[in-house]
Formats: structure tokens, C-alpha cells, sequence
């Protein structure tokens, strides 16, 4: 459910015609006569228009992925994930949103934070209203000449409405998280090759965490061939190109790696990312998407192409706050709930959540349990065979094995009856708690 909207507030929520020359501003502080009287102030400008605001700093986020403001005005202090927080998730997920950080704290600190989160301003309070004005006027001229000078990114792709039978098309699963080294690659990498075991099925793995990927180390892959042949100067829906450049993985899986530099990240646009994922369809059965640890534009793009989530998570205290925040994305996507899927990897034995504390904050079931073990899990990794292959009876696969089934049915199960595995039918799935989204 989204947050209810104020009053006074712009209701639109696409660029509409008469927008065009109109800057559009989020406001986010907790006190609602801050939020009044910041609009009230911005609203005597003709060519600014307050089209949302939100009271903590997970509204903020859902507000703006659903809103796309040209400026969001964020305080350091909201409760929740802080005006910090809130301006990073900003920055990576919304690189079009130019975020004023406004603090009532000392000037360096504050300021040096706010810069650091990714804030392009910083005002402290109490401030004027003509400055505010004036901030909120040169933050969006400097992402006007960004955009002229940037290389263009298209919108991600509309969500899908409902999975896709298998036999059609080949079915996405997009592996993703909110942080990083959470067990992403590992899940991915071996849910491959879950999904091809003991059956006659074509499995990709495309490695999507295009500036750091780790899936052809994981793999022990050699890198001649990576996704930068795709992306630079050619075409990422030139069927043929795409074959010669996926790479031999094991267990038969074939894999599209990630290019070796970073710098390479800024020509996948979603309209690339989209056809290369429509021409795998035709090809595989199953694409699985490792996406990197932030909800980049290509997580975003993975996600709205996705027939299943997987959404990685550990039971520590930040982790399932994060995880929490991703499932708001999710729900801002509207992304239907039958196709997410919560896998906890479980990173250290101490200091976690039990699993019921850990479903009741997230308000949905954890659909897979998958335990720590580094002489399977790193051992594996090191090596660069996927535990499926070198483990097979092992818990880990075990756990892997019923994510894939829970997928595909038809996916071969890697028994083990010593290790019962917990996934849950998709009728147990999420309790859905009445205040997620605030
Ligand atoms: N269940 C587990 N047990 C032990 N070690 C694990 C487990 N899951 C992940 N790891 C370790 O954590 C590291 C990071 O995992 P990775 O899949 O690369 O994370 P991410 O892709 O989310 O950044 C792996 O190299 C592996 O050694
Ligand atoms: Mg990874």
C-alpha cells in the first residue's frame, strides 16, 4: 500500500504535458508544519510544483521511485533510515533526482555527510525561503546540463503483470539483494545449475553486476568474452552476437559475464538490457539475473523483466532492515507478491534474528533457508565449482534444490533426507503486515 498523500499535494504521478518547464519537488521531513510550510513557500513559484512528501525516510524512497521528482528536499534527522540513508538510496536508484539535504545540526558535520550520501545541497536550519528557492533552482540546472552531457538511459521497462508459463518463453529469476556480499552470485550460480540437473533444460546465468561482477570468479571462468561486447558499439538484440559471446559453465549452463572495467556499466541502458533478455528467452528455459549490490538501473530493468525475485537476505538486524526496504521497492513496482521469493543465507550463527522475528519485521515468509557453511560454501567458491556439483548432498544444495523446484517444478531434486529443507508452499506465503509502507 502506498503512503496516503497530503493535501495541497500535486496528485500526478507521470510527467504529464503541461509539466514540461516545471520543477517537480519531493518534500521529506518529519514534521508535518515543516512539510506545510516548505510547500506553501514553493508554491508561490510558478515553475515548481510540489508533487509529493513523506514523513520518514522509507516513504520517501517508495515516494520518489513512484513520483521521479526533479528535486527531493530530505532531512538529515527522519526517523527510520535517516536523511543519510535516504539520500544514498536516492542517489544510486534515482541518478535523476538532485537531493537538499536540510539538518539542524552544526555546519561542517553536517554538511560533509550530506555531500558524502550523494546530496548536491545542504541548508541549515532554519533557513529562508528565497534560499530554498534558490537551492532547489541551481540543483535542477545542474541536472539539466547532466543530461545533456550524460549518455542517454531510457526508462526501465514497464513490470510484467503475471508470471509466464515456462514452455512459452524462457522464465526470469532475477537474484537480488539489499547489500552486498550476501550470497547473491552464490545462489545464482548454483540455482543454474539446479535448474538444469537431471533434466533437459537450457539455462543461462547472466551476471548483470556489471561494474564489480564476480560471477566469472565464482565460476573460475576465463573473461575474452563479457557482456561489453554486447553493449559497446553493437546490439544487445543481435541474436547470433549474443550466442557467440556466452561463455561454457558448469554442469552445462551457459553464462553472459560481466565486463572486466567498470567504466563499461554506463552503456546498459534498459532498452539494451531489455532485448538481450528477450533474445535469451527465445533461446533458454531459464535466465537467472545476478545483479549487483545496489538497486542500480539494471536491477531495476532485471526486475521488471523478472517472472520470480529471489530477494537474498542474512537475519542480522541491518539486513532485514534492508531487506525490508527492498520489499517496499518491490511494492512500488508492483511487483506481485507470488513472484518474490525470500531466501535467507545465513552468514554467521551468532548474533542473527530468529527466523520468526525476522518474518514478522518483514512482514512476509521466509521461503528458504540455506545455512551457513564455509568449508561447503567458500571451499566451492574458492575452487570455482558450484557446491550443487561438488556437494551435492549437502544441506546448501539441498536448500538450492527446492528453490528450483519451487520455480520449476520439473527440476531435479537433490535429495538428501538427512537435511529436511524448509521452503514453503505458496499458499503459506505472506502474512502482510498493515503498516509496511507507513
Ligand atoms: N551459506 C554460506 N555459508 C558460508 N559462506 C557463504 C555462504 N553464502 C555466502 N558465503 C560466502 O560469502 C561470500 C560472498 O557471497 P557472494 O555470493 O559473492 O555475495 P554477493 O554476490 O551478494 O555480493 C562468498 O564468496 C562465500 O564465500
Ligand atoms: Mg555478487
Amino acid at each position: 500500500m502506498r503512503p496516503a498523500r497530503d493535501s495541497g499535494v500535486e496528485e500526478s504521478r507521470e510527467r504529464r504535458g503541461d509539466d514540461v518547464g516545471v520543477i517537480r519537488v519531493l518534500i521529506a521531513d518529519e514534521s508535518r508544519i515543516v512539510n506545510d510550510n516548505i510547500l506553501r513557500r514553493l508554491a508561490l513559484e510558478e515553475d515548481i510544483v510540489v508533487c509529493g512528501s513523506a514523513a520518514d525516510g522509507e516513504s520517501a524512497v517508495q515516494e520518489a521511485l513512484w513520483l521521479r521528482p526533479d528535486i527531493a528536499v530530505v532531512d538529515a534527522g527522519l526517523p527510520g533510515m535517516d536523511g543519510g540513508q535516504t539520500t544514498e538510496m536516492l542517489a544510486q536508484c534515482l541518478p535523476g533526482t538532485g537531493v537538499i539535504m536540510m539538518s539542524m545540526e552544526a555546519e561542517n558535520d553536517a554538511y560533509r555527510l550530506a555531500m558524502l550520501a550523494g546530496a548536491r545541497e545542504f541548508l541549515q536550519k532554519p533557513f529562508r525561503g528565497d534560499d530554498l528557492v534558490a537551492a532547489v533552482r541551481r540543483v535542477h540546472e545542474f541536472g539539466q546540463r547532466r543530461a545533456v552531457t550524460a549518455p542517454p538511459v531510457a526508462a526501465p521497462a514497464e513490470p510484467e503483470p503475471a508470471a509466464r508459463p515456462i514452455d512459452a518463453r524462457g522464465a526470469v529469476t532475477a537474484v537480488i539483494a539489499g547489500k552486498g556480499g550476501i550470497g547473491k552470485t552464490v545462489v545464482a550460480v548454483n540455482l543454474a545449475v539446479a535448474l538444469r540437473t537431471g533434466q533437459p533444460r537450457q539455462v543461462a546465468v547472466v551476471d548483470l553486476s556489471l561494474q564489480f561482477g564476480d560471477v566469472a570468479a565464482t565460476l573460475a571462468l576465463p573473461t575474452d568474452h563479457t557482456i561489453s561486447d554486447l553493449l559497446v558499439d553493437s546490439d544487445a538484440g543481435d541474436s547470433d552476437l549474443v550466442r557467440q559471446t556466452l561463455v561454457a559453465g558448469p554442469g552445462g549452463i551457459s553464462v553472459l559475464l560481466a565486463p572486466t572495467t567498470p567504466d563499461i556499466a554506463e552503456y546498459a541502458t534498459a532498452t539494451q538490457l531489455t532485448r538481450l533478455i528477450e533474445v535469451l528467452r527465445a533461446d533458454f528455459d531459464h535466465i537467472v539475473i545476478d545483479t549487483p549490490s545496489y538497486l542500480t538501473e539494471p536491477t531495476m530493468t532485471a526486475i521488471s523483466l523478472a517472472d520470480h525475485v529471489l530477494v537474498v537476505t542474512d537475519l542480522s538486524v541491518p539486513g532485514i532492515k534492508n531487506t525490508r526496504l527492498v520489499r517496499g521497492v518491490l511494492e512500488t513496482l508492483q511487483v506481485s507478491p507470488e513472484r518474490v521469493m525470500v531466501v535467507a543465507n545465513h552468514r554467521e550463527s551468532a548474533g542473527e534474528l530468529d527466523g520468526g522475528g525476522a518474518e514478522t519485521f518483514l512482514g512476509v515468509a521466509i521461503a528458504a533457508d540455506i545455512p551457513f557453511d564455509a568449508r561447503v560454501v567458500a571451499t566451492s567458491v574458492n575452487k570455482g565449482v558450484p557446491f550443487m556439483i561438488s556437494g551435492p548432498n549437502t544441506p546448501q544444495s539441498a536448500a538450492i534444490s527446492a528453490i528450483a523446484r519451487a520455480i520449476d517444478p520439473a527440476a531435479h531434486a537433490v535429495k538428501s533426507s538427512a537435511h529436511p529443507v524448509r521452503v514453503h508452499e505458496k499458499k503459506k506465503r505472506p502474512r502482510r503486515m498493515p503498516s509496511f509502507s507507513r
